[in-house]
Protein backbone atom coordinates (compact mmCIF):
# COMPACT_ATOMS: atom_id res chain seq x y z
CA UNK A 1 0.00 0.00 0.00
CA UNK A 2 2.68 2.49 0.54
CA UNK A 3 4.58 2.09 -1.91
CA UNK A 4 1.23 2.53 -4.65
CA UNK A 5 0.67 5.53 -2.20
CA UNK A 6 4.25 6.71 -2.78
CA UNK A 7 3.91 6.30 -6.49
CA UNK A 8 0.44 8.08 -7.25
CA UNK A 9 2.23 11.37 -4.86
CA UNK A 10 4.87 11.40 -6.17
CA UNK A 11 3.05 11.61 -9.85
CA UNK A 12 0.52 13.91 -9.23
CA UNK A 13 2.04 16.28 -6.74
CA UNK A 14 5.75 15.88 -7.70
CA UNK A 15 7.26 15.63 -4.54
CA UNK A 16 7.26 13.56 -1.46
CA UNK A 17 6.04 13.84 1.95
CA UNK A 18 5.31 12.06 5.33
CA UNK A 19 3.59 8.68 6.46
CA UNK A 20 1.01 8.20 9.19
CA UNK A 21 -1.70 5.10 9.65
CA UNK A 22 -4.52 4.30 11.29
CA UNK A 23 -6.34 1.47 12.15
CA UNK A 24 -10.10 -0.09 12.07
CA UNK A 25 -11.24 -1.91 14.93
CA UNK A 26 -12.59 -4.95 16.10
CA UNK A 27 -15.24 -4.92 19.46
CA UNK A 28 -15.41 -8.06 21.75
CA UNK A 29 -18.45 -7.00 23.31
CA UNK A 30 -20.17 -3.82 24.70
CA UNK A 31 -21.86 -2.21 21.87
CA UNK A 32 -24.05 0.17 21.68
CA UNK A 33 -23.16 0.89 24.99
CA UNK A 34 -20.35 3.72 24.33
CA UNK A 35 -23.27 6.90 23.33
CA UNK A 36 -25.11 5.33 27.16
CA UNK A 37 -22.10 6.13 28.66
CA UNK A 38 -21.31 2.34 29.69
CA UNK A 39 -18.06 -0.20 28.64
CA UNK A 40 -17.09 -0.87 25.47
CA UNK A 41 -14.30 -3.53 24.82
CA UNK A 42 -12.50 -2.92 21.80
CA UNK A 43 -8.98 -3.08 19.82
CA UNK A 44 -7.68 -1.94 16.90
CA UNK A 45 -6.52 -4.39 14.06
CA UNK A 46 -4.04 -4.64 11.53
CA UNK A 47 -6.08 -3.12 8.67
CA UNK A 48 -5.20 0.50 8.70
CA UNK A 49 -6.14 3.84 6.44
CA UNK A 50 -2.98 5.24 5.46
CA UNK A 51 -2.05 8.50 4.28
CA UNK A 52 1.28 10.63 2.71
CA UNK A 53 0.88 14.05 3.45
CA UNK A 54 2.61 16.99 2.88
CA UNK A 55 2.64 20.39 3.63
CA UNK A 56 1.94 22.75 0.34
CA UNK A 57 2.19 26.45 1.87
CA UNK A 58 -1.00 27.79 0.73
CA UNK A 59 -4.37 27.91 2.35
CA UNK A 60 -6.02 25.06 0.27
CA UNK A 61 -6.18 21.09 1.21
CA UNK A 62 -5.35 19.34 -1.76
CA UNK A 63 -6.90 15.28 -1.72
CA UNK A 64 -6.44 12.08 -3.88
CA UNK A 65 -8.43 8.87 -2.82
CA UNK A 66 -6.37 6.32 -4.48
CA UNK A 67 -8.82 3.79 -3.82
CA UNK A 68 -12.14 5.92 -4.99
CA UNK A 69 -9.86 7.39 -7.69
CA UNK A 70 -11.19 10.66 -7.01
CA UNK A 71 -9.48 14.21 -6.46
CA UNK A 72 -10.98 17.28 -3.68
CA UNK A 73 -9.84 20.29 -3.01
CA UNK A 74 -10.90 22.34 -0.46
CA UNK A 75 -10.28 25.24 1.55
CA UNK A 76 -10.34 25.48 5.33
CA UNK A 77 -13.21 27.69 6.26
CA UNK A 78 -16.51 26.33 7.23
CA UNK A 79 -17.77 27.49 3.99
CA UNK A 80 -15.41 25.47 2.32
CA UNK A 81 -16.96 22.40 3.04
CA UNK A 82 -16.70 19.25 -0.08
CA UNK A 83 -19.78 17.73 -1.22
CA UNK A 84 -18.45 14.38 -1.31
CA UNK A 85 -19.09 12.39 1.82
CA UNK A 86 -15.35 10.77 1.87
CA UNK A 87 -13.73 14.19 1.55
CA UNK A 88 -16.12 15.52 4.48
CA UNK A 89 -14.53 13.16 6.82
CA UNK A 90 -11.25 14.75 6.60
CA UNK A 91 -12.47 18.22 5.97
CA UNK A 92 -14.43 17.74 9.59
CA UNK A 93 -10.75 17.04 10.78
CA UNK A 94 -9.50 19.74 10.05
CA UNK A 95 -12.49 21.92 11.38
CA UNK A 96 -12.64 19.98 14.37
CA UNK A 97 -8.48 21.03 15.39
CA UNK A 98 -9.08 24.59 14.36
CA UNK A 99 -12.51 25.03 16.14
CA UNK A 100 -10.38 23.83 19.22
CA UNK A 101 -7.87 26.26 19.20
CA UNK A 102 -5.43 24.22 16.86
CA UNK A 103 -3.67 24.89 13.55
CA UNK A 104 -4.45 23.31 10.44
CA UNK A 105 -2.89 25.01 6.89
CA UNK A 106 -2.58 23.57 3.43
CA UNK A 107 -1.73 20.50 2.74
CA UNK A 108 -1.53 18.22 -0.37
CA UNK A 109 -2.25 14.14 0.53
CA UNK A 110 -3.08 10.81 -1.03
CA UNK A 111 -4.39 8.26 1.15
CA UNK A 112 -5.64 4.39 0.86
CA UNK A 113 -6.60 2.00 2.70
CA UNK A 114 -7.13 -1.34 3.97
CA UNK A 115 -10.28 -1.06 5.98
CA UNK A 116 -13.46 -2.98 4.41
CA UNK A 117 -16.01 -0.23 3.61
CA UNK A 118 -19.29 -0.26 5.24
CA UNK A 119 -18.29 -3.71 7.16
CA UNK A 120 -18.41 -2.55 10.66
CA UNK A 121 -15.05 -2.35 11.12
CA UNK A 122 -14.67 1.74 11.88
CA UNK A 123 -13.26 2.79 8.69
CA UNK A 124 -14.73 5.90 8.83
CA UNK A 125 -12.95 6.34 12.21
CA UNK A 126 -9.59 4.96 10.67
CA UNK A 127 -9.77 7.82 8.28
CA UNK A 128 -10.37 10.41 10.94
CA UNK A 129 -7.90 9.30 13.30
CA UNK A 130 -5.19 9.07 10.50
CA UNK A 131 -5.44 12.39 10.00
CA UNK A 132 -6.05 13.80 13.26
CA UNK A 133 -2.74 12.30 14.21
CA UNK A 134 -0.87 13.40 11.33
CA UNK A 135 -2.35 16.73 11.56
CA UNK A 136 -1.09 17.32 15.26
CA UNK A 137 2.36 16.26 14.11
CA UNK A 138 2.58 18.30 11.05
CA UNK A 139 1.15 21.49 12.76
CA UNK A 140 0.77 21.13 15.97
CA UNK A 141 4.07 19.55 17.37
CA UNK A 142 1.72 16.94 18.84
CA UNK A 143 0.41 19.23 21.38
CA UNK A 144 -3.01 17.97 21.31
CA UNK A 145 -3.59 15.00 24.34
CA UNK A 146 -4.72 11.54 22.18
CA UNK A 147 -8.22 11.42 23.67
CA UNK A 148 -8.66 14.55 22.12
CA UNK A 149 -7.43 13.51 18.83
CA UNK A 150 -10.23 10.65 19.46
CA UNK A 151 -12.73 12.94 20.50
CA UNK A 152 -12.26 15.26 16.70
CA UNK A 153 -12.66 12.24 15.07
CA UNK A 154 -15.89 11.91 17.13
CA UNK A 155 -17.44 15.58 16.69
CA UNK A 156 -16.49 15.20 12.98
CA UNK A 157 -18.93 12.35 12.53
CA UNK A 158 -21.76 14.32 14.74
CA UNK A 159 -20.89 17.82 12.48
CA UNK A 160 -20.24 17.09 9.17
CA UNK A 161 -21.11 13.21 8.46
CA UNK A 162 -24.34 13.28 10.37
CA UNK A 163 -24.08 9.99 12.71
CA UNK A 164 -24.52 10.80 16.27
CA UNK A 165 -21.67 8.12 17.39
CA UNK A 166 -20.29 7.46 20.49
CA UNK A 167 -16.39 7.27 21.09
CA UNK A 168 -15.32 3.47 20.59
CA UNK A 169 -14.31 3.41 17.44
CA UNK A 170 -11.76 6.46 17.29
CA UNK A 171 -10.67 5.51 21.30
CA UNK A 172 -9.69 2.54 19.16
CA UNK A 173 -8.11 3.77 16.38
CA UNK A 174 -6.17 6.13 18.37
CA UNK A 175 -4.80 4.01 21.51
CA UNK A 176 -5.18 0.52 19.43
CA UNK A 177 -1.72 -1.71 21.04
CA UNK A 178 -0.87 -5.03 20.01
CA UNK A 179 -2.41 -8.24 21.73
CA UNK A 180 -4.16 -5.45 24.03
CA UNK A 181 -7.77 -4.88 24.08
CA UNK A 182 -9.08 -2.16 25.76
CA UNK A 183 -11.37 -1.43 28.35
CA UNK A 184 -12.77 2.26 28.07
CA UNK A 185 -15.75 3.43 30.12
CA UNK A 186 -17.32 5.88 28.48
CA UNK A 187 -18.81 7.97 31.10
CA UNK A 188 -15.38 8.30 33.00
CA UNK A 189 -12.88 8.00 30.18
CA UNK A 190 -11.21 5.75 31.93
CA UNK A 191 -9.23 2.90 30.21
CA UNK A 192 -7.05 -0.51 30.57
CA UNK A 193 -5.48 -2.72 28.56
CA UNK A 194 -5.98 -6.32 28.77
CA UNK A 195 -3.13 -8.48 27.10
CA UNK A 196 -5.16 -10.70 24.89
CA UNK A 197 -3.93 -13.89 24.08
CA UNK A 198 -6.51 -16.28 23.16
CA UNK A 199 -4.45 -18.28 20.39
CA UNK A 200 -2.48 -19.18 23.91
CA UNK A 201 -5.56 -20.76 25.38
CA UNK A 202 -6.14 -22.75 21.85
CA UNK A 203 -9.03 -20.40 20.52
CA UNK A 204 -8.87 -17.62 17.37
CA UNK A 205 -11.05 -14.53 17.06
CA UNK A 206 -11.88 -14.83 13.45
CA UNK A 207 -14.71 -12.12 11.06
CA UNK A 208 -17.11 -13.29 8.92
CA UNK A 209 -18.42 -10.03 6.52
CA UNK A 210 -21.61 -11.25 5.30
CA UNK A 211 -20.72 -8.29 2.82
CA UNK A 212 -24.26 -6.68 3.40
CA UNK A 213 -23.01 -3.01 3.38
CA UNK A 214 -23.70 -1.13 6.47
CA UNK A 215 -24.78 2.53 6.13
CA UNK A 216 -24.88 4.21 9.44
CA UNK A 217 -25.18 7.84 7.66
CA UNK A 218 -28.89 8.77 7.72
CA UNK A 219 -29.64 5.22 9.13
CA UNK A 220 -31.56 4.55 12.28
CA UNK A 221 -28.61 4.31 14.26
CA UNK A 222 -29.51 7.84 15.59
CA UNK A 223 -33.34 6.65 15.56
CA UNK A 224 -31.46 3.97 18.90
CA UNK A 225 -29.92 6.99 20.49
CA UNK A 226 -32.75 8.54 20.51
CA UNK A 227 -34.71 6.02 21.96
CA UNK A 228 -32.14 5.47 24.73
CA UNK A 229 -32.22 9.29 25.32
CA UNK A 230 -35.74 9.07 25.82
CA UNK A 231 -35.65 6.28 28.24
CA UNK A 232 -32.83 8.17 30.20
CA UNK A 233 -34.69 11.36 30.67
CA UNK A 234 -38.14 9.55 31.52
CA UNK A 235 -35.96 7.45 34.20
CA UNK A 236 -34.39 10.95 35.43
CA UNK A 237 -30.67 9.56 35.05
CA UNK A 238 -28.26 11.36 32.76
CA UNK A 239 -27.64 8.33 30.55
CA UNK A 240 -28.49 4.38 30.96
CA UNK A 241 -25.34 3.99 32.45
CA UNK A 242 -26.94 4.78 35.24
CA UNK A 243 -30.00 2.93 34.96
CA UNK A 244 -30.83 -0.88 36.22
CA UNK A 245 -33.62 -3.40 35.27
CA UNK A 246 -35.86 -2.01 38.34
CA UNK A 247 -35.90 1.10 37.57
CA UNK A 248 -36.75 0.31 33.76
CA UNK A 249 -39.54 -2.22 34.79
CA UNK A 250 -41.31 0.68 36.92
CA UNK A 251 -41.81 2.87 34.78
CA UNK A 252 -42.59 0.52 31.94
CA UNK A 253 -46.01 1.98 31.31
CA UNK A 254 -44.77 5.18 30.83
CA UNK A 255 -42.25 3.91 27.81
CA UNK A 256 -43.29 2.66 24.61
CA UNK A 257 -42.37 -0.66 23.61
CA UNK A 258 -39.61 0.11 21.26
CA UNK A 259 -38.41 2.19 23.28
CA UNK A 260 -38.62 -0.58 26.19
CA UNK A 261 -36.72 -3.30 24.01
CA UNK A 262 -33.53 -0.79 23.13
CA UNK A 263 -32.94 0.27 26.83
CA UNK A 264 -33.06 -3.51 28.06
CA UNK A 265 -30.70 -4.41 25.58
CA UNK A 266 -28.86 -1.70 26.71
CA UNK A 267 -28.44 -2.39 30.62
CA UNK A 268 -28.10 -6.24 29.89
CA UNK A 269 -25.25 -5.43 27.38
CA UNK A 270 -23.45 -3.14 30.58
CA UNK A 271 -23.31 -6.13 32.73
CA UNK A 272 -22.13 -8.56 29.90
CA UNK A 273 -18.87 -6.43 29.41
CA UNK A 274 -18.00 -6.80 33.07
CA UNK A 275 -18.46 -10.52 32.66
CA UNK A 276 -16.41 -10.88 29.65
CA UNK A 277 -13.65 -8.78 31.34
CA UNK A 278 -13.60 -11.23 34.68
CA UNK A 279 -14.10 -14.25 32.83
CA UNK A 280 -10.91 -13.42 30.64
CA UNK A 281 -8.88 -12.81 33.73
CA UNK A 282 -9.46 -16.25 34.64
CA UNK A 283 -9.32 -17.79 31.13
CA UNK A 284 -13.25 -18.84 31.24
CA UNK A 285 -13.43 -18.44 27.36
CA UNK A 286 -16.94 -20.61 27.74
CA UNK A 287 -18.56 -17.39 30.06
CA UNK A 288 -16.83 -14.98 27.26
CA UNK A 289 -18.37 -17.22 24.23
CA UNK A 290 -22.18 -17.35 26.15
CA UNK A 291 -22.10 -13.55 26.59
CA UNK A 292 -21.32 -13.03 22.92
CA UNK A 293 -24.18 -15.14 22.05
CA UNK A 294 -26.46 -12.98 24.75
CA UNK A 295 -25.42 -9.76 23.36
CA UNK A 296 -25.86 -11.32 19.42
CA UNK A 297 -29.29 -11.96 20.78
CA UNK A 298 -29.89 -8.47 21.86
CA UNK A 299 -28.82 -7.00 19.13
CA UNK A 300 -31.25 -9.00 17.19
CA UNK A 301 -34.46 -8.80 18.70
CA UNK A 302 -34.33 -6.02 21.14
CA UNK A 303 -32.02 -3.69 19.67
CA UNK A 304 -32.83 -4.74 15.82
CA UNK A 305 -29.51 -3.91 14.26
CA UNK A 306 -28.83 -7.71 12.85
CA UNK A 307 -29.96 -8.90 9.28
CA UNK A 308 -31.35 -11.81 7.90
CA UNK A 309 -27.76 -12.75 6.25
CA UNK A 310 -25.88 -11.65 10.28
CA UNK A 311 -28.36 -14.25 12.08
CA UNK A 312 -28.07 -16.93 9.57
CA UNK A 313 -24.11 -16.52 10.60
CA UNK A 314 -24.83 -16.55 13.74
CA UNK A 315 -27.05 -19.97 13.41
CA UNK A 316 -24.22 -21.79 11.55
CA UNK A 317 -21.86 -20.58 14.45
CA UNK A 318 -23.92 -22.12 17.15
CA UNK A 319 -24.45 -25.29 14.75
CA UNK A 320 -20.61 -25.75 14.53
CA UNK A 321 -19.96 -25.57 18.29
CA UNK A 322 -18.34 -21.94 18.10
CA UNK A 323 -17.89 -20.69 21.16
CA UNK A 324 -18.98 -17.57 20.82
CA UNK A 325 -20.56 -14.92 18.16
CA UNK A 326 -22.28 -12.15 17.24
CA UNK A 327 -22.67 -9.33 15.03
CA UNK A 328 -20.18 -6.43 16.11
CA UNK A 329 -19.67 -2.67 15.30
CA UNK A 330 -23.04 -0.27 14.68
CA UNK A 331 -24.94 -3.07 13.12
CA UNK A 332 -27.33 -3.13 9.71
CA UNK A 333 -24.57 -5.27 8.21
CA UNK A 334 -20.91 -5.42 8.38
CA UNK A 335 -19.91 -8.91 10.25
CA UNK A 336 -20.23 -11.42 13.20
CA UNK A 337 -17.37 -12.05 14.99
CA UNK A 338 -16.88 -15.60 16.26
CA UNK A 339 -14.30 -16.55 19.03
CA UNK A 340 -13.60 -20.25 17.75
CA UNK A 341 -11.65 -23.33 19.45
CA UNK A 342 -8.57 -24.71 17.21
CA UNK A 343 -9.81 -28.09 16.29
CA UNK A 344 -13.20 -26.68 15.30
CA UNK A 345 -12.08 -23.53 12.66
CA UNK A 346 -11.41 -25.26 9.64
CA UNK A 347 -14.87 -27.29 9.70
CA UNK A 348 -16.78 -23.84 10.56
CA UNK A 349 -14.94 -21.67 8.06
CA UNK A 350 -15.64 -24.55 5.43
CA UNK A 351 -19.35 -25.03 6.71
CA UNK A 352 -19.90 -20.98 6.80
CA UNK A 353 -18.61 -20.32 3.06
CA UNK A 354 -20.71 -23.36 2.08
CA UNK A 355 -24.16 -22.82 3.66
CA UNK A 356 -23.88 -19.26 3.05
CA UNK A 357 -23.16 -19.79 -0.34
CA UNK A 358 -25.75 -22.30 -0.87
CA UNK A 359 -28.52 -19.08 0.46
CA UNK A 360 -27.04 -15.84 -0.58
CA UNK A 361 -25.24 -16.82 -3.50
CA UNK A 362 -21.60 -15.33 -2.78
CA UNK A 363 -19.44 -16.61 0.48
CA UNK A 364 -18.67 -14.58 3.62
CA UNK A 365 -14.97 -12.78 4.03
CA UNK A 366 -13.30 -14.68 6.24
CA UNK A 367 -10.37 -11.65 7.77
CA UNK A 368 -8.67 -13.16 10.58
CA UNK A 369 -8.27 -10.88 13.25
CA UNK A 370 -4.97 -9.59 14.60
CA UNK A 371 -4.61 -6.89 17.26
CA UNK A 372 -2.46 -4.21 16.44
CA UNK A 373 -1.12 -0.50 17.25
CA UNK A 374 -3.24 2.74 17.19
CA UNK A 375 -2.38 5.51 15.63
CA UNK A 376 1.63 6.33 14.00
CA UNK A 377 3.69 7.81 11.73
CA UNK A 378 5.47 5.37 9.65
C1 LIG B 1 -20.63 2.43 15.58
C2 LIG B 1 -20.36 3.75 16.32
C3 LIG B 1 -19.79 3.47 17.72
C4 LIG B 1 -20.64 2.48 18.48
C5 LIG B 1 -20.94 1.26 17.63
C6 LIG B 1 -21.90 0.32 18.30
O1 LIG B 1 -19.45 1.77 15.29
O2 LIG B 1 -19.47 4.55 15.60
O3 LIG B 1 -19.67 4.69 18.41
O4 LIG B 1 -21.82 3.07 18.95
O5 LIG B 1 -21.47 1.61 16.36
O6 LIG B 1 -21.34 -0.24 19.43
Amino acid sequence: MKERISKLFQERFGNTGSFYASPGRINLIGEHTDYNGGFVFPGAIDKCIMAEININGTDRVRVYSADMDSYVEFGLEEKDAPQEQWARYIFGVCREIIKRGGVVKGFDTVFAGEVPLGAGLSSSAALESCFAFALNDLFNENKIEKFELALIGQSTEHNYCGVNCGIMDQFASVFGKESCLMRLDCRSLEYAYYPFHAADHGYKLVLLNSKVKHELVDSPYNKRRESCERVAKQLGVETLRDADMAMLDAARDSISDEDYKRARYVIGEKQRVLDVCEALEKNDFATVGERMYQTHEGLSKDYEVSCEELDFLNDVARECGVTGSRIMGGGFGGCTINLVRDDKYDAFIATAKQKFNDKYGHEPEVIPVVISEGAHKL
